[in-house]
């Protein structure tokens, strides 16, 4: 059975990551979406929030699993058995950063592969930074993340407001 991981903040759950999951499904038997902990991040949502998000999205999807861990992703990818990740391209400002990061992996363990999919067009200038700091300055985030989760989206982007302004 072929089983690949795609990592990732999700911080939160995009139409682009999205896209890469459908398309990583329909090549792998089983995908184990994996929230881990990127610590030049800081969150917007917690990893079990983010872990929940994602499942009400994903939810439909029958060889799609989520799951969360702390620690590196190579040591994950052990436990599950999976020799695959799958990454997201965007642009060329990704490619350096990813290739690093490949690099890396395949240091810290020699039998994983990192493969890379190219984003679709649509979803090119995309990322949960950009759909973060729409929603914080009041613009519309639909099409950007799936119709499913805007609600919460907005309303964490309230609440951090409501902090914000009245400590
Ligand atoms: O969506 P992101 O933030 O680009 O995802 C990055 C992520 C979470 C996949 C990466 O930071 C990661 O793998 N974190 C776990 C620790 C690890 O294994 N780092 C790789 C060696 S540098």
């Amino acid at each position: 059975m072929s089983v690949a991981v795609y990592p990732g903040s999700f911080d939160p759950i995009t139409n682009g990551h999205v896209d890469i999951i459908e398309r990583s499904a329909a090549i792998f038997d089983k995908v184990i979406v994996a929230v881990l902990v990127n610590p030049e991040k800081k969150g917007f949502f917690s990893i079990e929030e983010r872990v929940k998000l994602i499942k009400k999205v994903v939810g439909r999807m029958t060889n799609v699993y989520v799951e969360s861990f702390s620690g590196l992703l190579v040591d994950f990818m052990k436990q599950r058995n999976a020799k695959v990740m799958v990454k997201g391209l965007r642009a060329v400002s990704d490619f350096e950063y990813e290739f690093n990061m490949s690099l890396m992996n395949k240091k810290l363990c020699p039998e994983v592969e990192t493969m890379f999919m190219m984003t679709s067009a649509m979803n090119s200038f995309l990322s949960s930074t950009s759909v973060k700091q729409v929603v914080m300055f009041g613009g519309s985030i639909k099409g950007l993340v799936p119709d499913d989760i805007i609600p919460d989206i907005v309303k964490r982007a309230n609440d951090n407001h409501k902090k914000i302004n009245c400590p």
